[in-house]
């Protein structure tokens, strides 16, 4: 049974004192920024990310703000490694609470032409890797009988626009990967739901805005804020599905687009 949390309770419904996490692409801009925000609200926060010396500065600043973080070299689509990974959080911070899978890579490029290595590479970490960190730590949380998860998928899960075909097909799997597993897991009472951002200003786009501008000019006006998000943004969606403020919800898409799909 989920905590039942107070109405009387405010902002400590969002409290995570005591609760540990583990931010897959954490060494990335959403995954290190919601990763700051799991730590402020009293979580341990462990960081796996491909790019360790990326993992080790999010750790850095973790540890700055006063948290206790650990920074770990994982590829998400390697399963051993994965395994591993859920096996260290639980040695280090003695339990793994919460998982969020920001680990993902965008691959423009037009159909016709879409090679199919690129596009099974796009499949197997944005979807595939999903699914091996959220198998790894669901086991510790279905033995556990508690657990939060959240899956980063994307508007690009849940409408159509042209030049990233592998980016739309694989997001469309987070988001009912995320389904299946909630329905699967809801008994246990491990909660999987999902963040689909707009368009987030991270290092990542501005190279993108460089190469393609003026398809990211009208894909910005297209937000109906008139601007794109930032990664600190993600911090409260992030939040509320990790902490019990969201007890009762499960197999959710927490749009945090600007308004884009409510068009
Ligand atoms: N930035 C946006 O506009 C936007 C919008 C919607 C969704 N998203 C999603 O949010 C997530 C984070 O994106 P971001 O903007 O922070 O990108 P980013 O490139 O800054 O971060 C992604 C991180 O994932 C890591 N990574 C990539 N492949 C990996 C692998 N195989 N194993 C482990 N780590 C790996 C990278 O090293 C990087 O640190 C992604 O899933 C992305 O698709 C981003």
């Amino acid at each position: 049974m989920a905590d039942r949390p107070s109405p009387t309770a405010g902002l400590k419904l969002f409290r995570l004192d005591e609760r540990s996490a583990l931010v897959t692409g954490g060494g990335g801009a959403l995954g290190r920024a919601m990763a700051l925000g799991l730590a402020a609200a009293g979580a341990s926060v462990a960081i796996g990310d491909r790019d360790l010396e990326a993992a080790e500065s999010t750790v850095a600043q973790l540890v700055a703000a006063g948290g206790d973080a650990v920074a770990i070299g994982l590829d998400v689509t390697d399963a051993a490694a994965v395994d591993d990974a859920g096996r260290h959080v639980v040695r280090r911070f003695g339990r793994l609470d919460i998982l969020i899978n920001s680990a993902g890579i965008g691959a423009r490029g037009a159909a016709e032409d879409y090679e199919l290595e690129r596009f099974e590479q796009v499949l197997s970490i944005n979807l595939t890797g999903t699914f091996l960190c959220c198998r790894a730590a669901g086991r510790v949380m279905l033995a556990a009988g508690d657990g939060r998860i959240v899956n980063i998928a994307s508007i690009a899960g849940l409408v159509g626009y042209q030049g990233n075909p592998a980016y739309l097909a694989s997001k469309g799997g987070v988001v009912q990967l995320t389904r299946a597993l909630a329905v699967e897991w809801a008994r246990r009472n491990v909660r999987v739901n999902a963040i689909a951002p707009g368009v987030i200003e991270t290092p990542m786009v501005a190279r993108q805005v460089e190469k393609e501008p003026q398809f990211y000019l009208d894909f910005r006006e297209k937000h109906p804020v008139g601007r794109f998000g930032t990664p600190e943004e993600m911090v409260g969606p992030a939040l509320f599905l990790c902490s019990n403020a969201s007890s009762f919800v499960t197999g959710h898409v927490l749009v945090a687009d600007g308004g884009y799909t409510a068009q």
